[in-house]
């Protein structure tokens, strides 16, 4: 029992005098957990690989993310340069006022969401304190507006985001961003871009809603849980690991949707506001959706 608090000491005082790197030394597989019990029979045996993403993998990740999605689309910006649509033909009424508030809300949230986020994955960075504790509770207040929207997000477009060979002609051909012609781009109402864009941020939202409550509250007591043998320290392992790894994910393929909105097609931003589309941007970009409002007579 003595020998115990003595190791608990001494790997107290290592890790103070050697910082974040000493980590995964000290939580390596044999030390930390059979000492407190954290990695006993039936649990997932998360305590190594969490220590080693946390302290060795996530930051560099996350700031390859910061850094490299925005220089490649520098250079796309650079090199190819933005597609441009007239504004002198009619105009396409494609999102409804209740998806625009929808996508409003949950645009708000992640305005607040990502930047927070960082801010608490490079907590340290910053110097830890108020500034980053006040980032966390705006973090949560911002899921709770996420929350609000990912739920009527999901249902007004999934019956969009379904897989269609049209998908796989988008891809094989980048979906035409490679270069400015305007040949007629294999997509429905929406590409496969903004399918896998869709998915990620509904269902993988959600993942990351239960995953950052887990770790919010930390405190909780999950019957299922305890009957299949996964200690609490685990879940909670658990659920950091997805929370980062699903977060790297999300803020790339923001930063995408944002370049898309934004700069790739030049004022493509307007149909998320006003519900609209120029009639140029939909029979290039979203040909097959085009000639079926055509045959429907709906433009
Ligand atoms: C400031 C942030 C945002 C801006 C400027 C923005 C802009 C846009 C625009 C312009 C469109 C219409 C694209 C088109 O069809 O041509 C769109 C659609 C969409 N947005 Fe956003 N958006 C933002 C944030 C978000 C967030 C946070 C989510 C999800 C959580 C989201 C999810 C979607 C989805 C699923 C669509 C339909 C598919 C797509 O176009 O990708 N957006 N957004």
């Amino acid at each position: 029992m003595k020998s115990k608090y003595i190791i608990l000491a001494l790997v107290a005082l290592s890790t103070l005098a050697f910082g974040a790197n000493a980590d995964s030394a000290i939580y390596g597989k044999d030390l930390i957990p059979n000492i407190l019990g954290y990695d006993q029979k039936g649990s997932l045996h998360l305590g190594y690989y969490f220590t080693l993403m946390q302290s060795t993998y996530f930051k560099p990740l996350f700031l390859g993310v910061l850094i490299g999605v925005p220089a490649a689309f520098l250079i796309h910006y650079l090199v190819i340069g933005p597609m441009v649509f007239s504004h002198d033909r009619k105009k396409i009424y494609v999102f409804t006022l209740f998806n625009r508030i929808v996508h409003a809300i949950a645009a708000i949230a992640f305005i607040l969401l990502i930047p927070t986020g960082l801010i608490i994955m490079f907590g340290s960075t910053f110097g830890g304190g108020t500034f980053v504790t006040a980032c966390r509770e705006i973090h949560a207040i911002s899921t709770l507006l996420f929350i609000i929207s990912v739920f009527p997000m999901f249902f007004m477009w999934a019956r969009w985001m379904f897989l269609h060979w049209d998908d796989i002609k988008w891809l094989m051909i980048v979906g035409g961003y490679l270069n400015k012609d305007k040949k007629p781009v294999p997509a429905g109402k929406f590409n496969a871009g903004q399918k896998t864009w869709f998915w990620l941020a509904t269902l993988g939202g959600v993942v990351m809603i239960l995953t950052g409550a887990a770790m919010y509250f930390q405190d909780f007591r999950l019957e299922i849980l305890a009957s299949n043998g996964i200690s609490q320290i685990d879940f909670l392992r658990a659920s950091a690991l997805i929370h980062n790894a699903l977060g790297l994910g999300v803020t790339a393929l923001f930063f995408v949707h944002l370049y898309m909105s934004i700069f790739a097609i030049k004022g493509a931003i307007h149909s998320i506001i006003t519900g609209y589309k120029e009639e140029e941007e939909v029979e290039i970009l979203h040909s097959s959706y085009y000639k079926k409002l055509k045959e429907k007579k709906e433009i």
